[in-house]
């Protein structure tokens, strides 16, 4: 690496003509985000995709203009509202989160303070701090991790690299414009230092970046070889009563915490029986990727002879097929094509 002090320029200059059109974003040199946009932008955005995450994020700024009205929510409508992004120990930290903010009268200033919210760690402090203060404040994720292995060529593989990018990264970030200095950096990676076969020709580092004079840039970040992940099975019944079928909420603490599901068993640890008596048909099973596992769920639908013993009716005109969480919906879709055939 040649000389640190030119990337920030560059970068900025670049952004300055091409930073992405984003609902959460503030144009380049256009001021101060406001914290509670780029705070749930940010939260959606450790969940999927930018693209993905845009529908989202208008729907709940439409739904909760200010974090004084998610505050002020129905837990379940932001959970059914979640349902879709995954990981609803997110969607529970962000009610409490944005509870204390409310409590509190607004965002902590400081990224110390951002950091003792609920569900705000290293990465968020410092992206609220950065994007909406202006702080200069180093904001490391997936992309800047790979953008900044590049351009000083480390050949450490991630996850033990991450100490040496963080401080690496540290020695980039400006005093002007750290906001849109943080966000250069990621959309540099998600659009040019891309992960598999970068666009080196129009990269405005280009001349910057070690990777690329050594012809190494696309192999890296180096990575070691993950672990595989187990394998779960379990078994979810939809069953039904009368024109109405069986949900029960999940314990609040665990997978799909406070969501609404079919009874299910076994892949959970819970060793619970049907909720009630019926002549259950196999219908298939469905598969569902968690962080930690993989899951295979058989999937059992009947009519039951009486009110269910665990759980409570929905009527089927209730059933909001888009509330349920990933795996919940994949069972539905397979009960609902078992019935009708
Ligand atoms: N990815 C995560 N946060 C982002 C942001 N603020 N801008 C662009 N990409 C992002």
């Amino acid at each position: 690496m040649r000389d640190t002090r030119v990337i920030a320029p560059q970068l900025l200059d670049w952004y300055d003509r091409h930073a992405r059109v984003l609902p959460w974003r503030v144009p380049p040199g256009g001021g101060m985000a406001d914290p509670y946009r780029v705070w749930l932008s940010e939260v959606m955005l450790q969940q999927t995709t930018v693209a993905a995450v845009k529908a989202y994020f208008e729907r709940f700024t439409a739904l909760w203009p200010t974090v004084e009205a998610l505050a002020a929510a129905e837990d379940a409508r932001v959970m059914a509202e979640w349902a879709g992004l995954g990981y609803y120990a997110r969607a529970r930290n962000l009610l409490a989160c944005a509870r204390a903010v409310a409590a509190a009268g607004g965002f902590p200033k400081t990224r110390e303070g951002l950091q003792a919210l609920p569900g705000i760690g290293t990465y968020t402090s410092a992206a609220i701090a950065a994007i909406a203060y202006d702080a200069p404040e180093t904001v490391v994720d997936g992309n800047v991790e790979r953008v900044v292995a590049r351009l000083f060529a480390v050949e450490t593989p991630l996850p033990a690299a991450k100490p040496e990018l963080v401080a690496l990264a540290e020695t980039l970030t400006p005093r002007e414009r750290p906001g849109d200095y943080a966000q250069a950096m990621m959309d540099l990676g998600a659009t040019i230092c891309t992960p598999r076969s970068p666009a080196c020709g129009i990269c405005p580092l280009i001349h910057d970046c070690d990777a690329r004079a050594q012809g190494i840039a696309a192999s890296l970040p180096r990575k070691a070889p993950k672990a595989a992940k187990p394998d779960r099975t379990g078994i979810a019944w939809v069953a039904r009563h009368d024109d109405a079928v069986v949900f029960e909420e999940r314990p609040a603490k665990g997978l799909l915490g406070g969501t609404l599901a079919f009874p299910s068993a076994h892949w959970d640890g819970r060793d619970l029986p049907p909720p009630g008596l019926a002549a259950w048909r196999e219908v298939g099973h469905v598969r569902h990727v968690f962080t930690h596992f993989s899951l295979s769920l058989q999937v059992m639908v009947g009519d039951l002879d009486g009110p269910p013993a665990r759980g409570h009716l929905v009527p089927l005109r209730q059933i909001d097929r888009e509330a349920l969480p990933g795996l919940m919906r994949k069972v539905w879709d397979m009960a609902q094509a078992a019935i009708a055939a």
